[in-house]
């Protein structure tokens, strides 16, 4: 069978297909609004936003999508993973947000877009029918452009799924669409699949600790690196890493399972440290794991305070640590000036989320790691529909998975 004439005729078909979806739309059923522009699809007039309207109780809300101005642009949601952030304010509420509209780490198909939006936040073109992501948007340096945000952190700065709820409604990706309004920080991610779209604004925040570390001019090819706490942070963080050509990677946890996972995606070693007693053994441990060095560079992924105490033991004379673990207040941790820090100069540096640059960074990486073969995907371990939000969040409390997300049907 001629391979190329199958393609010819599937393309056609496609196109054919397209065609008359055009024409039902136009006499759109349902009270949905007619396409205005060529390559347009109907759009309903409402969307479902699962807004959190009580600490743990999200209700789906039926909300009248807005009229698209010369500068927005309106997303079909497709997927949105929960974020350690989602988790906070569900339980929480610490920014005081509810009733909110969550989910920030979304993706889903551009459907409609005003006149004047043409590329994105790369100078990459947007059209109908492109895969997005957006991220936060730097309102209060609007000069700021994408490649001079190295130093540029996350304060003063919003984020789809982290806004105040107005009279839009679609402002967080656990939804059926997404409003993005002008000015709005938007990257076209067509070249991705769905659940690696899902998984940039983590990798990101990996990217970033990478970059950090990679300051320190101790973080080489040929380093030997500790990486302690293997949820979702730590895991991307090690196939990172591996993606960079590092070989001599060993996590450190408690879970077996997530070490075992931590091996697949590129980790050469483990140690679990509820197999040791005490700091002087389990510093044995990680030791042994590299063939009898300490770590010349280590990450510290959790958010515990002991963790951050046990690290430095890792790592040797001249060193380096970055530590990511605590987004929020974790707490203080004891550490022994002279021991840990001042006699083994160690370098230390400390990383927070992501710059702009960073997200770009990301979607090479993801596809890297692909090209690699590294199962980055297998880190959706649970999907939920939209109107399972509830249940999805729970699940994502009781950690017996790792990253949850939302797909919509
Ligand atoms: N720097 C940032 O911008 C940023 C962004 C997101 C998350 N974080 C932080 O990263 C941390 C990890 O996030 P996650 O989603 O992977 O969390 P997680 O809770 O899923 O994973 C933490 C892991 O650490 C392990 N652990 C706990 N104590 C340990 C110890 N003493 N030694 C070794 N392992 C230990 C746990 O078994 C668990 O597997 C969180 O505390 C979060 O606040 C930071
Ligand atoms: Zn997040």
């Amino acid at each position: 069978m001629d391979v190329n004439n199958v393609n010819v005729e599937e393309i056609v078909r496609q196109v054919l297909l397209s065609m008359e979806g055009r024409g039902q739309s136009a006499s759109a059923p349902n009270g949905a609004a007619a396409p205005s522009g060529q390559g347009e699809k109907a759009i309903p007039k409402t969307a479902r936003v699962a807004m959190l309207t009580a600490l743990e109780h999200y209700d789906i809300k039926e909300f009248p999508i807005p009229e698209v101005g010369d500068d927005d642009i309106l997303v079909k949601v497709e997927g949105c993973g929960i974020c350690g952030t989602d988790a906070h304010e569900f339980k929480k509420d610490p920014f005081g947000l509810i009733p909110v509209a969550l989910g920030h780490e979304g993706t889903g198909e551009i459907v409609r877009m005003g006149k004047n939006v043409k590329k994105d936040s790369a100078g990459k073109d947007l059209h109908i029918g492109d895969k997005v992501v957006t991220c936060m948007i730097f309102k209060d340096n609007p000069d700021i452009t994408m490649f001079d945000l190295n130093k540029q952190n996350v304060g003063g700065a919003d984020v789809y799924g982290l806004l105040p709820d107005d009279d839009i409604h679609l402002n967080g990706w656990f939804s059926d669409y997404l409003f993005i309004r002008g000015g709005s920080t938007v990257f076209n991610v067509s070249d991705l699949d769905l659940y690696s779209r899902i998984l940039i604004e983590p990798c990101a925040v990996l990217v970033h600790a990478v970059e950090r570390a990679k300051s320190t001019g101790i973080l080489r090819f040929n380093s030997r690196v500790a990486v302690q706490g293997c949820g979702p942070i730590g895991l991307i963080c090690i196939a990172i890493l591996r993606t960079m050509g590092i070989q001599h990677i060993i996590a450190v946890d408690g879970e077996q399972k997530r070490l075992d996972f931590a091996k697949q995606l590129g980790a050469s070693g483990t140690v679990n440290f509820k197999e040791f007693k005490g700091i002087e053994a389990l510093t044995q441990g990680v030791k042994d794991a590299f063939g009898g060095y300490l770590a010349d560079f280590a990450f510290q992924c959790t958010g515990s305070p002991a963790g951050h105490s046990n690290i430095y033991k890792f790592i040797r004379n001249g060193g380096g640590l970055c530590e990511l673990g605590f987004f929020i207040n974790g707490g203080d941790a004891t550490i022994n000036p002279h021991f840990d820090i001042c006699s083994k100069e160690i370098t230390t540096v400390g990383s927070w989320v992501y710059t702009l640059r960073d997200y770009a960074t990301t979607f090479d990486f993801l596809k890297s790691a692909k090209q690699i073969g590294l199962p980055i995907e297998k880190l959706i371990t649970h999907t939920f529909p939209l109107n399972q939000i509830n249940e999805a969040h729970k699940t994502n409390l009781a950690m017996s998975g790792l990253k949850i997300a939302i797909i919509n049907q």
